[in-house]
């Protein structure tokens, strides 16, 4: 921890529960229809299966099952809430906040603050620093935090990011740091680019692919490089029990880490070294997700924090489009061990459905006609 940290009351992570939408589609199956050999899915891009959300049903549906979950477990009451606040790009008004159909559900109002946050995949990284940064203040009082990072990312039929596509939503309680306690201290980096973006009106982003792989690998050196400082660059990261990333398709974290190793002058055999120790077992949600938006970092940090003992550190590297990203230190709490939210994950992956090709195309043409 920082010395800064040291100084700063603890707050972080009092609980944490997970939503998957009720469909998957194996991306094999997307091969099929696009006629692409389906390693170029699996081998060159890193992905497995896609969660996909019926037509009546998305973000709002995910995020509430989220919060219920995270409410669920937490020792704290509904009274206790100060603030709801949102990350997402999936937003389905451009004045109400997403956070107002969460609270209609969960029968939250009052003394709340209550809003959205949009920065592409960095939304939900953004509400969470808000939320910290609030109870660090002293405003919140003895009041907490909901934070809720929920999206269904689909893009135009055809398009190269199609394979890449993906749902879910994670809801966080920033209170007391049971499960982790998160730095104040950060590593921010942005700079204004059209990588990827989604013009009012439209349904599907535009994408620039290569230069998003681009500015995604520039902001992760940057973010790194800040969090190293002076110090010996392979001493800090070896003494992470995880290294967390925002996780668009699992080869792009690779291919972001070999470039931040390249960058501290290491050989692609320690990159890749503490790629397969730190990394790669943090993204088996993230391949059974696909992209998910505000929420991808967040089911990665979970996967990470479940099972860790009390003290034990972990990275999360955020990243979104336009673009903006942050990397932040989270410390491993009592309960972390328990990895209790676990089970919101094993439950949605047992009951989910699995379509194949035939089912995709039938799906997206409801979810257009649902949509006109
Ligand atoms: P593409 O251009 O169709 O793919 O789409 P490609 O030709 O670059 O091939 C991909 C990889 O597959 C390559 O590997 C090929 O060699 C390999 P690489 O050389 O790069 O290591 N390949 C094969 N491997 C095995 N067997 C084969 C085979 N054929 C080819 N037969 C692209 C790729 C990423 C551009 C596309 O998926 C895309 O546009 N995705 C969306 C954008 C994106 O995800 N960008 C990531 C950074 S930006 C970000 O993270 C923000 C985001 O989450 C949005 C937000 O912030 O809101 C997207």
């Amino acid at each position: 921890m920082t010395a800064h940290a040291a100084t700063s009351p603890s707050i972080g992570l009092a609980s944490i529960g997970l939503s998957l939408p009720p469909l998957a589609l194996p991306v094999e199956e997307l091969a099929k229809l696009r006629g692409q050999d389906p390693q170029k899915y699996t081998l060159g891009l890193g992905c497995q299966e896609m969660a996909l959300c019926p037509p009546d049903f998305g973000a709002v549906e995910m995020a509430v099952e989220a919060a219920k979950r995270a409410l669920g477990r937490w020792d704290g009451d509904l009274g206790r809430i100060g603030m709801i606040v949102v990350g997402t790009e999936s937003a389905v008004d451009m004045s109400r906040p997403l956070s107002a159909w969460v609270a209609e559900e969960l029968g939250l109002r009052g003394a709340v603050r209550s809003y959205e946050v949009k920065h592409a995949c960095y939304g939900g990284t953004v509400a969470l620093r808000q939320a910290l940064e609030w109870k660090l203040s002293g405003a919140a009082g003895d009041k907490a935090a909901l934070v809720i990072a929920t999206d269904v990312a689909l893009y135009a039929l055809s398009d190269p990011g199609e394979p890449t596509q993906g749902a879910g939503a994670v809801a966080m309680i920033v209170d007391q740091p049971d499960i982790a306690v998160i730095d104040p201290m950060s590593y921010p980096w942005s700079e204004p680019a059209f990588d990827f973006w989604r013009p009012v009106g439209e349904s599907f982003p535009r994408v620039d692919g290569k230069f998003s792989l681009d500015c995604y690998k520039k902001a992760a050196e940057n973010c790194f490089r800040a969090f190293v400082g002076d110090d010996d660059a392979q001493q800090k990261l070896s003494a992470l029990a995880a290294i967390c990333f925002h996780v668009p398709f699992p080869k792009m974290v690779k291919k972001a880490f070999l470039h931040v190793g390249e960058s501290f002058g290491w050989d692609y055999e320690l990159s890749n070294q503490i790629f397969s120790q730190k990394i790669d077992p943090n993204m088996g949600w993230n391949r059974q997700c696909g992209n998910a938006y505000t929420a991808s970092l967040w089911m990665s940090v979970a996967e990470a924090l479940a099972g860790l003992d009390e003290g034990q550190q972990i990275t999360a590297f955020s990243y979104g489009s336009g673009f903006g990203a942050e990397l932040l230190t989270l410390t491993a709490g009592p309960e972390a061990a328990t990895g209790a939210w676990t089970a919101d994950i094993e439950h949605d992956l047992a009951n989910r459905e699995h379509i194949d090709a035939a089912g995709y195309e039938s799906l997206r043409d409801a979810r257009l006609a649902a949509s006109a």
